[in-house]
This record gives C-alpha cells, structure tokens and sequence, in this order.
C-alpha cells in the first residue's frame, strides 16, 4: 500500500526527530512492504525565514490531500518578536483548524524501565500507569475573539475570549467515552465551573453526553483540584477530557509521570481518519543542535498515524515493541539519565529503534 504523508519539519529540535521518526516508519515500510511517501511541506519560523509567512497556503492545500501529516515542533526566540497573528506558533494553530483537527489525544504511559527516571516516588507511578489526556484543539481561548482595548486607569489592555459552543464539547467528550469503552471505562472531565460560564456549559454537556454511556463512570474535576491530583495519585485517572489550554497545561503535567516530556506523544483527529502527528513537547531551543533531543515522542506518534490514520495496528506495535526494547536494553537520551556520559545521542536513539524493528 502507498501512504503520503506531509512532514512539517519545523524549528529547533523539530527537524531532528522528524528525521529519525522518518527513519523508523521507513523500516516499517521495508518490513511490511508499505510504501510510506513523505512531502516536506515548510511551517513555522522556518516557512517565515524562507517564505516570509508561517503558514503558506501551498502547506496546508498539500496536508489536506496528503493521508496524514507528522510534524516536529514549531517556535523558538528567533521569532519572539514577531507580531502575534504572524508568530511560527500561529502555523500550528492554523493546521489544526484547517484540517479540522478538534481532538487531541495525549497519552502517557509510564514504561516500567523508567520508573527511576520520574520526579515522582516508585510507589506513586509503579504498576502500569496509562493515562489520556483528550484535549478539545480547535476552540476554547485559543480560537476565541482577542483584542486590544483601553483599560481605562491601569492603561491599555488585552483580551481573549473563552467560548465554547455546545456541538464542539458534545463532539469531544464523545471521543472521550468511546475511549473509555476501549479502556478502564472512567471518563474524568476538568473545568473551572465554579468560576467559568463556558465551563458549566462544558459540564452540563459532558453530562448528556454520559448519559449514552452507563457502563463509563463519569468523575468532574476543577482544573487547579486535577492539577494537584495528577501528581498526588495519577493511578485514579483513566481517560481525562478537557478544553485546550487545560489540555495543553495538564499534559505537560502528566509527562513528568513518564519521566521525561521526551517521550510524549500525540494525535490530533478530524472526523473520520485523517490526523495530525507530533511530540507534546516544542522546539526545545536550549538543546537544538546538540544530539540531546529524545526522539521518542516523535516515533511514538508516528506509531499513532499508524495505527489511527492507516488502521496498521501490527505495526504501529512493532514501533511501541522497539521503543520497550531500547530502553529495556538499558539505553537512555539525556533527558533520562540526567545528562549521564553514557547517554545516546538523537541519531543513535534512531537507529537502534530502527534495527529493532
Ligand atoms: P519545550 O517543550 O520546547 O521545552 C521544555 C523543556 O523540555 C526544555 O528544557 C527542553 O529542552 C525539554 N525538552 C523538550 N522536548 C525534549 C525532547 N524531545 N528531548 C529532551 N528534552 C526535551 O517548551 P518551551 O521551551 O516552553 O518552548 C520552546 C518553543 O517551542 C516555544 O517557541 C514554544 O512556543 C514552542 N512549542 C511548540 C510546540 C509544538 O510545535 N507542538 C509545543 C510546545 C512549545
Ligand atoms: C502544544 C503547544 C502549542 C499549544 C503551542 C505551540 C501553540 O504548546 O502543542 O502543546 O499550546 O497547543
Ligand atoms: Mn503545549
């Protein structure tokens, strides 16, 4: 079978674990003759500094009609300064709405080989713990009105508006429990409903929505109680559904469980098949450059395009079989060892993945 996938390398770290994932898929291919076909499509600072915009329109025409998208990260001081509308952070913003990419799964999975390498105490993360974060990624704060205004006695001000419509929480929970129907069947959904309208708007409609669930036991959380949770005992969540920047807030949380943001990977899911495939992390600016990167979160949603996109369970496996080999053969990236000498660079984590396909 042929697949086309678009690669937006993108910024700092970014192009070099798109390199390996690449690397990895390839031997997927060879050995279960697929033939995966990629386009490097430009985003991100990169697509500023070669085509003066961060999103050309030629990138997203190519990423609708490819099969699949992966993408590395985006961003990094270079570009701080660039006016906001026009910030490389805006092309992924606006991939995400174009494609119609409204879910987010965020996984995080502690590989037992990485229990010393979690801030948090063995008994804390030991025994399997797998948790999804299902982040809504098309509306909420992030897509609302913004603005400038005056604000009167303390000066000039800025807004932006958190607004959800109905249709867009009733479609993400969905997502959530039919996730859950697959997994533990507990659905925990966090918002601020204490203080937010739109959050008891969001409770009101995870709510209905349950209702076509009995078997999934629905648990609702205030955003700051789910914080302090995730880290005080991870092992009660299952399935977390929530709006965008909770999701972005809570996942980067949860990947200090796994040991490292290194090894966090993620869809992001239209309706029906086509996705969108990239690490949590970003562009790591202070380590790009250096060998330091962890690919893993990179090769891990590559595994997720499999699996999700193309329906190849088998080999999205064999991918997750040659990550659990890596590490239980004792290898490390800096970021799991504390920098140790003996640490492998980006480009050997890459190739022993490969060869252990
Ligand atoms: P970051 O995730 O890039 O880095 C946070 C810390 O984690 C850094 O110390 C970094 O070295 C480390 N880290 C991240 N990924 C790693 C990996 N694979 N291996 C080892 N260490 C890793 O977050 P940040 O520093 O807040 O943001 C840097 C830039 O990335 C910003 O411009 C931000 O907007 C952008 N960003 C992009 C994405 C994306 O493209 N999906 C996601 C988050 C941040
Ligand atoms: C992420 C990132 C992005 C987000 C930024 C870079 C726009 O932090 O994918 O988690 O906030 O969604
Ligand atoms: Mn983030």
């Amino acid at each position: 079978m042929n697949y086309n996938i678009a690669v937006v390398r993108g910024d700092g770290i970014g192009p070099e674990v798109v390199a390996e994932t690449i690397k990895v898929l390839e031997k997927v291919g060879q050995k279960f003759g697929h033939n995966f076909h990629f386009t490097d499509v430009p985003a991100g600072g990169a697509a500023i500094d070669a085509v003066g915009e961060c999103l050309p329109a030629e990138t997203v025409r190519i990423a609708k009609a490819s099969d699949a998208v992966l993408l590395g990260a985006v961003g990094g001081p270079k570009w701080d300064n660039v006016p906001g509308d026009q910030r490389p952070e805006r092309a992924l913003l606006g991939l995400r709405k174009e494609l119609g990419l409204f879910a987010n799964l965020r996984p995080a999975m502690v590989f037992d080989q990485l229990a010393d390498a979690s801030p948090l105490k063995p008994e804390i993360i030991s025994g399997g713990l797998d948790i999804v974060v299902v982040r809504e990624l098309t509306g909420g704060i992030y897509f609302g009105e913004k603005g400038h205004k005056d604000g009167g006695d303390m000066g000039p001000a800025a807004y932006d508006v958190e607004q959800y419509a109905e249709g867009e929480v009733r479609r993400i929970a969905k997502v959530a429990f039919d996730m859950a129907m697959k997994r533990s069947r507990k659905v925990t959904s966090v918002d601020k409903s204490n203080v937010l309208e739109s959050s008891r708007l969001w409770r009101r409609v995870v709510a209905e929505v349950s209702e076509d669930y009995p078997e999934v036991e629905l648990d609702n959380l205030y955003v700051d109680n789910a914080a302090m949770q995730l880290v005080r005992n991870p092992r009660q969540f299952d399935v977390i559904v929530t709006s965008n920047m909770f999701g972005d807030i809570l996942s980067d949380e949860a990947s200090q469980i796994t040991g490292s943001i290194g090894m966090l990977p993620s869809a992001s899911l239209a309706d029906g098949n086509f996705g969108m495939y990239e690490p949590v992390h970003g562009s790591a600016p202070d380590i790009a450059g250096t060998g330091q990167a962890n690919p893993i979160a990179t090769i891990l949603s590559g595994a997720m395009m499999l699996r999700y996109t193309f329906g190849l369970s088998e080999e999205a496996k064999s991918i997750e079989d040659a990550v659990n080999r890596f590490l239980s053969d004792g290898h490390r990236t800096a970021d799991l060892c504390g920098g140790a000498p003996e640490a492998v660079t980006t480009t050997q984590c890459g190739d022993l993945i490969a060869a252990n396909i």
